[in-house]
């Protein structure tokens, strides 16, 4: 029999096989939050040894792209232990992939309209995202300019990624 299909042990996490299904954003979130859809999608690739999801914004800021499932909130958190739970009961393993887009984001992404943050103020040219746009289509749109952030903000979004996994686990 193939390796890939040989059961793998990682630390205390036992993999049924050694496939691993890479990170792809689906944007298929419901006001931000994981849907019914998204449960399907990861139940019929549970089998994989290891699913890790598509990218999970750890705040409003860190969002950059339309219709991606965040894990900063109680109803974020609801929906997303309904796609673990139907991973793990077809023996699955899913881990989180925990976001934050920094500059290659757009104004209607970020709270209050704010200007994204990023480690630096200079604008990705030409480079483009997706935006919420009628009836759940997507626009694409250029991205919008940063700010920097300052040294004193950084803790604040560290915070974000220590909440964000301990809403994951
Ligand atoms: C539709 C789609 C969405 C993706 N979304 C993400 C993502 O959310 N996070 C990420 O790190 N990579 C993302 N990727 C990149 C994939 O995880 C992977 O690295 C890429 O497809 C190259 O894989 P390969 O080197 O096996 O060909 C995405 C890829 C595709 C095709």
């Amino acid at each position: 029999m193939s390796e890939l299909l040989n059961v793998y042990t990682m630390n205390e996490i036992s993999l049924n096989n050694r496939v691993v299904m890479a990170p792809m954003t689906r944007s298929r979130a419901y006001n931000l939050v994981p849907t019914d859809s998204m449960v399907t999608y990861y139940r019929q690739r549970a089998t994989a040894g290891l699913i890790v999801s598509e990218g999970s914004p750890v705040s409003m800021e860190g969002r950059g792209q339309a219709y991606t499932p965040g894990i900063y909130t109680d109803e974020q958190i609801e929906g997303w232990k309904k796609v673990t739970e139907a991973v793990h009961r077809q023996g699955g393993k899913i881990f989180i992939q925990l976001w934050h887009v920094g500059r290659s984001s757009h104004i209607a992404h970020q709270p209050d309209g704010q200007a994204p943050v990023s480690s630096v103020s200079r604008i990705a040219e030409g480079c483009t995202t997706h935006i919420p746009g009628d009836n759940y289509q997507s626009v694409r749109a250029f991205h919008s300019q940063p700010r920097a952030l300052t040294t004193d903000e950084i803790p604040r979004v560290t915070q974000d990624f220590v909440k964000a996994a301990k809403n994951a686990i």
